[in-house]
C-alpha cells in the first residue's frame, strides 16, 4: 500500500526517537512492499523559535493531507516561562483538536522481560494489561472561559471543566468497543469509568451518560470509580483493570501514574483517534526529556511501539504492526536495554543501536 506519514519530531529527545521509528517504517515498507512517504514538519518549541507559532499553518496542512501523524515530544525549559504568550503545548492541543482526535488510547502492558523494572512487587504486576481511553479534545483543557485577571486579593486565574453528552458518549463507545475486541481475544471484558461525581457537576453528567452507554453493551462489565480512589487502586490492584475511560485531565494524570507500574515511561506508546477515516496522531507518552536530549541515550521503543499502533489503526496493517511489536519483545528478551530500563551493572545500548536492533529483528 501507499501511505503518507507526517513526522513531527518536536523538541528534546523527540528528533532522536522519531529517527529510529523512521528506520523501522522504512524497513517494514521494504519487507512488505509498501511505499511510505514521510514528510517532516515543525511543531512545538522549535516551531516557536523558527516561526513564532507552535503549530504553523503549513504543519497543520501537511498533517491533514497525510494518512497519519507521528509526533516525538514537545516542550522544554526554554519555553516554559509561565508568563510566555505562546507555549509548545498549545501547538499539541491545537493539533489534537484540529484532527478531531478525541480518544487517546494508552495501553499499559508489562513486558515479561521488564517485570523486574517495576517499582511494585512482581506478583502485583505480572498480569497487568490495561488500556486507558482518555478523552482528549474537551474537559478542562479546552473549556472556556479560561484566563487570568487581577482581583482584590491579587492575581487570579480560572479554567472551566465542561463535558456534554455527545463528547461523553463517543469516547465511552470507543472504550466499550475496545473492551469487546479485547474480550474476544481473552480479555476481562470490563470498562471502568473514572470521575469525581461526588464533587463536580461535569462528572455527574459524565456518570449519567456513561450508565446509558453501558446499557448498550450488556456483554461488557461496567463500574464507576472516583478518581482519588483510582489513584490508589492502580498501585494496589492494577491487575483488576481492563479498559479505563476518563476525562482529559484525570486521564493525563492517571496514565502517567499507570506508566510507572511497568517500570518505564520510555516504553509506552499512544494513539489519538477521531471518527473513522480521520487522521490518527501517534506519540510516545513520555515527554521531551530535556535533561538527556542530544546524548543518544533516550529509549526509542515507545515511539517505535506508537508506530506499530499507527500501522494497525491508521493503515490497517495488522500483520506489520505485530511484526514490530514482536521485534521489540525479542530485543528486550535478548537483554538489550537503554539506560532508563537497565539494571545497575547491565550493558546499555544507545538510541540508534536500539533502533537498529529492532530493525534486525523484524
Ligand atoms: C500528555 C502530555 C500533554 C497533555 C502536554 C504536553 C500538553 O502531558 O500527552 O499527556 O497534558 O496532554
Ligand atoms: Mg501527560
Amino acid at each position: 500500500m501507499e501511505a503518507k506519514i507526517t513526522l513531527l519530531p518536536g523538541d528534546g529527545i523527540g528528533p532522536e526517537v522519531v529517527a529510529e521509528a523512521e528506520k523501522v517504517l522504512a524497513a517494514i515498507a521494504s519487507k512488505f512492499g509498501h511505499t511510505f512517504a514521510t514528510q517532516s514538519a515543525l511543531a512545538g518549541g522549535i516551531a516557536i523559535d523558527k516561526t513564532g507559532n507552535p503549530l504553523p499553518e503549513e504543519t497543520l496542512g501537511m498533517c491533514l493531507e497525510g494518512n497519519a501523524v507521528l509526533l516525538g515530544a514537545v516542550g522544554g525549559p526554554k519555553w516554559s516561562d509561565p508568563t510566555a504568550k505562546v507555549r509548545p503545548e498549545q501547538g499539541l492541543l491545537k493539533l489534537r483538536k484540529s484532527l478531531g482526535a478525541f480518544a487517546n488510547i494508552r495501553p499499559v502492558r508489562v513486558f515479561p522481560a521488564l517485570a523486574e523494572a517495576s517499582p511494585l512487587k512482581a506478583d502485583r504486576v505480572e498480569n497487568v494489561d490495561i488500556v486507558f481511553v482518555r478523552e482528549l479534545t474537551g474537559g478542562i483543557y479546552f473549556g472556556t472561559p479560561q484566563g487570568r485577571e487581577t482581583v482584590a486579593n491579587g492575581r487570579s486565574g480560572h479554567d472551566t471543566m465542561r463535558y456534554n453528552e455527545m463528547e461523553i458518549k463517543r469516547v465511552l463507545r470507543v472504550a466499550f468497543t475496545l473492551a469487546q475486541q479485547r474480550k474476544a481475544a481473552g480479555g476481562q471484558g470490563k470498562v471502568t469509568s473514572v470521575d469525581k461525581a461526588n464533587v463536580l457537576a461535569s462528572s455527574r453528567v459524565w456518570r449519567e451518560v456513561a450508565h446509558e452507554v453501558a446499557a448498550e453493551y450488556p456483554d461488557i462489565g461496567y463500574e464507576d470509580v472516583l478518581v482519588d480512589a483510582m489513584a490508589m487502586y492502580l498501585i494496589n490492584r492494577p491487575g483488576d483493570f481492563d479498559v479505563v475511560v476518563t476525562g482529559n485531565m484525570f486521564g493525563d494524570i492517571l496514565s502517567d501514574e499507570a506508566s510507572m507500574i511497568t517500570g518505564s515511561l520510555g516504553m509506552l506508546p499512544s494513539a489519538s483517534l477521531g471518527e473513522a477515516g480521520s487522521v490518527g496522531l501517534y506519540e510516545p507518552i513520555h515527554g521531551s526529556a530535556p535533561d538527556i536530549a542530544g546524548q543518544g541515550i533516550a529509549n526509542p521503543l515507545a515511539t517505535i511501539l506508537s508506530t506499530a499502533m499507527m500501522l494497525r489503526s491508521s493503515l490497517g496493517l495488522e500483520a506489520e504492526a505485530g511484526v514490530v511489536e514482536t521485534a521489540v519483545s525479542q530485543v528486550l528478551a535478548a537483554g538489550h536495554r537503554t539506560a532508563d530500563i537497565a539494571k545497575p551493572g547491565e550493558t546499555k545500548v544507545g538510541t540508534q543501536e536500539m533502533g537498529d536492533l529492532v530493525v534486525a529483528n523484524l
